[in-house]
């Protein structure tokens, strides 16, 4: 039986859009995807994104709002409040934010006023554009401040610059977490630093949320944090979406509520909220610490591949899903280069810039790659060993086509040993 997700309409009603459907779902079977902010959702969650809720207004929030008809509505997002807080350890939850970057944008005109001074990392040594990038709207609002790491060979961030900078700068807001980061934090320094200065902290866990959840490594609230953003997607696992959490101000609670809502949104996505809610449910199960754990092994598997072939590893390694190799430096293939040869071979990651990059944004050093969507196929340590085999062979080889023809039929082979689970989104 064929266990690809079943679009009968579609294709009968508009067999282009039924095409690109089917060549994705191709795509996704045949190759590896090692972009770390990607994952499979479950059909579950899938059903809750297909589901009826998508046809229902509810600006407001549960028991607040501003249209009638909302007795289904108030207490699934309910639910997904309190699987969100159960999951992250905290008291307030706002799961209504379209994405990661609306979660942040959101959170900064919850707590900030116009003007004030967002201490963040600096961007090329990890940090998103909603941090404060000159390209992004947020920087005509507010003045972004930044500290970096002490030695990109550590990944260890620069406490001691971070203070001096807080205590110059005076920020209302201390904003860590990142995009391209594979080293733990020491979010105890963070808090220190935040309280001497009279600031906010502030986590941004995009990347990580699911291993949080999974508990898998630390979670800033246990440390004092007081507010995490996130996605719902990546090593979550869940649909695509953002969720604010707050550890227990009420007061900062509110302010976030309102800011999303109707500060920078409209009505909340309730078929996306149901989708939450149900990937939710399957992060609270032991299962899913499993995964996560399987995770951090099949990164360091991968890790100890690209150290002991020679490859540089920005901060030396990974704690968490992901890695950032400087390619440029070690191979000398640049990240474009890199990028374009493992797509070849049907390994799908995204070129990156390394910290204090000396090549370009559009062909820089690095490249950025991490294990949550393999892990979902069941990769073990051995396979993801070998696949960062593979990954530098191919690398290395980047002009001889029999070599990639021969990469690519083995990749081929190791996708179709481990298919998407039945129970995820996938092809037949
Ligand atoms: C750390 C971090 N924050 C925020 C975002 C933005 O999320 P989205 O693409 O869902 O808006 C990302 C996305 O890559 C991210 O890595």
């Amino acid at each position: 039986m064929s266990t690809a997700q079943a679009i009968p309409f579609i294709q009968a009603q508009d067999p282009a859009v039924a095409e690109l459907i089917r060549g994705e779902e191709q795509r996704e079977a045949d190759g590896l995807e090692l972009i770390p902010s990607e994952n499979y959702i479950s059909k579950a969650t899938h059903e809750a994104l297909g589901s009826c809720f998508t046809n229902k207004y509810s600006e407001g929030y549960p028991g607040k709002r501003y249209y009638g008809g909302q007795q289904y509505t108030d207490k699934l997002e309910q639910l997904c409040i309190d699987r969100a807080c159960k999951l992250f350890n905290c008291k307030y939850a706002n799961v209504q934010p379209h994405s990661g970057a609306p979660a942040n944008i959101g959170a900064y005109y919850g707590i900030l006023e116009a003007g004030d001074t967002i201490l963040g990392m600096d961007l090329s040594h990890g940090g998103h554009l909603t941090h404060g990038h000159p390209v992004t709207h947020v920087t005509k609002s507010f003045n972004f401040v930044r500290y970096k790491m002490k030695d990109p060979d550590t990944g260890e961030i620069d406490y001691e610059a971070l203070r001096e900078t807080a205590l110059k700068e005076k920020p209302k807001l201390i904003l860590c977490g990142f995009s391209a980061y594979s080293r733990e934090l020491d979010y105890q320094k963070f808090v220190d630093i935040a309280k001497e200065v009279g600031a906010y902290t502030m986590a941004d866990m995009a990347h990580i949320a699911g291993l949080i959840a999974g508990g898998a490594i630390k979670n800033p609230f246990d440390y004092g944090f007081d507010i995490i953003t996130t996605t719902t997607h990546k090593s979550l696992r869940g649909p695509r979406g953002g969720m604010i959490l707050v550890r227990d101000s009420e007061e900062l609670a509110k302010k976030i509520d309102k800011s999303i809502f109707p500060g920078l949104q409209g009505g909340p996505h309730m078929h996306a909220v149901a989708a939450r809610a149900v990937a939710f449910g399957e992060a609270l199960k032991p299962e899913f610490k499993d995964y996560c754990q399987q995770i951090l092994k099949n990164a360091k598997a991968m890790e100890k591949v690209f150290l002991d072939q020679g490859v540089r590893l920005l901060g030396g390694g990974t704690d968490n899903h992901l890695l950032l190799a400087d390619v440029y430096g070690s191979l000398g293939v640049t990240g474009q280069e890199a990028e374009n040869v493992l797509d070849e071979v049907g390994i799908t990651l995204n070129k990156n810039s390394i910290a204090d990059e000396p090549r370009t944004m559009f062909d820089p050093s690095g490249i950025r790659f991490g294990t949550p969507a393999i892990t979902t196929r069941g990769f073990t340590e051995a396979d993801c060993a070998r696949v960062a085999e593979l990954m530098i062979e191919a690398m290395k080889n980047k002009d001889d086509q029999a070599v990639k023809d021969r990469i690519r039929a083995e990749i081929k082979d190791m996708a179709h040993a481990h298919p998407i689970p039945d129970s995820f989104v996938k092809a037949s």
